[in-house]
């Protein structure tokens, strides 16, 4: 297995946890499903055989179903724009516009390399409204493109509320389940866009997962608060000190990462 970096800059990117969390992977399973998808940072270091990557964020996954037909024609489209506070305005307020699924992904992609630190977020009426960000990595090379599109070719994608992906996983599937960070205050919210889960939420996704873990799924749960209360007989553990994303930097402070698992590490399938 060759690792490779997602391709997209994503709120709550799971890259600087891969290390904690490839090591509390089920070594051999069935399917992968990935209901929270956003940068699928596990999926794409795993490279499952069979996956399903969805997320609740449509243009998301039109960005994936498109990288995954054709890396090179997407890769010269946004390559094609410039850059800058000009050319970041215009290309925001044509993908509030476009209908085109290419030229969306195109203008998704573009403004994700762009915007501030990755986040997508949008107004009450549903359109994204990030402002141009600083210090912007450089584009994917197309190499890196290619390489993503072929890991995609193994996985289903669905732009879907995670409850339905979830309620498909049954005995041997392997289950990453990543939500919304919880919450400190009301200023934090809406990094994810319209129908993103909210904390008041946790209830149905915890029953959607004891249901999972009944049928014999294997899932790994990672949060920013403890869960054990909920999910009984599982593994809990504290696995790293991370940032909360914020504009501003007295804001960026350090939450907990916990994961929770229902299977033994010692006895994997
Ligand atoms: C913490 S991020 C996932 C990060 C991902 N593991 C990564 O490495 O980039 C949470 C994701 O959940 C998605 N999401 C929020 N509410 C959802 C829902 N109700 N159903 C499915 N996905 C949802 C957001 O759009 C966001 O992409």
């Amino acid at each position: 297995m060759q690792a490779i970096k997602p391709i997209l800059r994503w709120a709550g990117s799971k890259q600087r946890l891969l290390p904690s969390l490839s090591a509390r992977c089920p070594r051999v399973f069935n399917k992968y499903y990935e209901p929270f998808a956003g940068s699928a940072v596990l999926f794409f270091h795993l490279d499952p055989r069979r996956a399903m990557l969805a997320d609740v964020n449509p243009d998301l996954i039109n960005f994936y179903r498109v990288l995954k037909r054709d890396p090179d024609s997407l890769h010269e489209l946004v390559s094609n724009i410039s850059v800058g506070e000009r050319a970041y305005l215009r290309i925001r307020k044509r993908f509030a516009e476009e209908s085109d699924p290419k030229l969306r992904a195109g203008y998704f992609w573009y403004l994700n390399r762009n915007c501030f630190n990755g986040l997508y977020r949008t107004n009450r009426d549903g359109y994204f409204n990030v402002p141009l960000g600083k210090k912007l990595p450089p584009m994917p090379s197309i190499d890196h493109a290619r390489a993503c599109a072929k890991r995609l070719r193994k996985a289903s994608l669905r732009a879907s509320d995670y409850e339905k992906v979830i309620g498909e996983a049954t005995d041997g599937d392997f289950i990453y389940v990543d939500p919304p960070y919880r919450r400190a205050s009301s200023r934090d919210r809406g990094e994810y866009g319209p129908g993103a889960m909210e904390d008041a939420d946790l209830h149905r996704l915890m029953s959607a997962l004891q249901k999972a873990s009944d049928r014999g799924a294997l899932i790994l749960f990672s949060y920013n608060a403890d869960v054990s209360a909920h999910l009984p007989g599982w593994r809990h553990e504290i696995v790293n000190g991370r940032y909360l994303i914020s504009a501003d930097p007295q804001r960026r402070r350090p939450i907990s990462e916990y994961t929770s698992y229902n299977y033994s590490l010692e006895a994997r399938l």
